[in-house]
């Protein structure tokens, strides 16, 4: 069996979510990966904050980035600290590197992916983001896959898990805005600052990514005409409610005559719609294509452990792209230092 180095950035929420789910699912992914991910380092911005996760014993936990970028034996680079400038500067430097980089940072891909991606792909590492759009539907690979040969007109997201929990609780529950806000932010679902979950522009930003797969065109979040929830009342949604109607925050990409339209904002949706189901933290991303028709995609869209399973499904990818490369692949040459592979354990 092969072994795979892993350096992580960040123990909160997701950091934490895939550092539990190395450990309880070890034993399949062990079997589905022929690989043995070993967490060398991981870098954290308080070494003392109390956790609710253990590591490995032979982990270096750091508060030291560079001890993570900068180590020779790390193959793959996970992101789960979010911020924009601080986690371009980590991410380009592991690439630089040439370490594969995996990451949550929605906020960073929506104005730099298309750029990091390049830069990855010209130093022939990998750079996977499929927990950046909501959480743990594997919404990216199916358009990248499934999808990535069909023409799409449309796309229709229920994309922030906050914002649609806090919908749900106020329209099912009777609970206020501010403590549905409160209980997303305790249950791990709200971004370190909330503004951009209820203002809508954590929707735009994954519409953003969501177009580079669908349309090819990576949309500039800041040119979207953007509204959020934080101004629905109790009121509104119950007269929508008696009106056969539901409120939720959507994000809309549609292509008419060459054209994108889109709209991020929240809107009235009829009770028999599929996305008028889609309650509380979970996501749905709605299809519409010309071989396809009409395909709803749901699942959770935050939370430690989805999103944590979107980042280990991203990382058993990069992990058969190092073996690949590392077992003669156009790449043999590049990297003359790597051990001649065996695939036998
Ligand atoms: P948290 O705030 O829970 O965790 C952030 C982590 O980053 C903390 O462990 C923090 O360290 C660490 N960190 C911050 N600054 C530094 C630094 N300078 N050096 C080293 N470590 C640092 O965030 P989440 O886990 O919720 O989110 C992480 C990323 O994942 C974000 O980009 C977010 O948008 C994205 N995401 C989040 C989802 C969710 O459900 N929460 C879902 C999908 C994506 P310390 O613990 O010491 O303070
Ligand atoms: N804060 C985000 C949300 C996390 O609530 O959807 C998942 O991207």
């Amino acid at each position: 069996m092969q072994t795979i180095t892993i350096g992580l950035l960040g123990l909160g929420t997701v950091g934490g979510g895939v550092v539990k789910l190395l450990q309880e699912h070890a034993a399949k992914i062990e079997q589905t990966t022929n690989v043995h991910f070993v967490l060398k380092r991981v870098a954290v911005a308080h070494l003392d904050k109390p956790r609710n996760v253990t590591l490995p014993d032979d982990t270096i936990l750091t508060d030291q980035l560079d001890e993570v970028l900068n180590d020779p034996e790390i193959q793959v680079i996970v992101e789960t600290m979010g911020t924009i400038n601080l986690a371009r500067q980590a991410i380009t430097q592991a690439i630089y590197n040439h370490k594969s980089v995996i990451t949550a940072n929605k906020d960073l891909l929506a104005i730099d992916g298309p750029r990091l991606a390049q830069l990855a792909k010209s130093r022939h590492v990998d750079f996977l983001y499929e927990a950046s759009v909501a959480g743990g539907i594997p919404i990216l690979r199916v358009l990248s896959s499934s999808l990535a040969t069909d023409q799409i007109s449309q796309i229709t997201g229920i994309i922030n898990g906050t914002a649609n929990y806090i919908l749900s609780a106020m329209t099912s529950n009777n609970v206020s805005y501010d403590k549905a806000l409160m209980n997303a932010q305790k249950k791990g679902y709200a971004e370190a600052n909330p503004t951009n979950d209820v203002k809508g522009i954590d929707t735009a930003n994954k519409l953003s990514i969501l177009s580079q797969f669908a349309f090819g065109k990576a949309l500039d979040p800041n040119k979207l005409g953007i509204r959020g929830i934080e101004n629905i009342t109790a009121a509104q949604l119950a007269s929508a409610n008696h009106f056969g109607y539901t409120i939720k925050l959507l994000a809309i990409a549609k292509r008419l005559a060459n054209k994108l339209y889109t709209f991020v904002g929240p809107a009235l949706i009829a009770h028999n719609d599929p996305l008028a189901q889609v309650d509380g933290v979970q996501n749905a991303v709605a299809v519409e294509s010309n071989a396809l028709g009409s395909s709803v995609y749901t699942g959770p869209g935050a939370g430690a452990k989805p999103t944590a399973n979107s980042i280990l499904s991203d990382l058993a990818a990069a992990a058969n792209d190092i073996l690949d490369y590392d077992c003669g692949s156009e790449f043999n040459n590049y990297h003359n230092e790597l051990e001649p592979c065996s695939l036998t354990t």
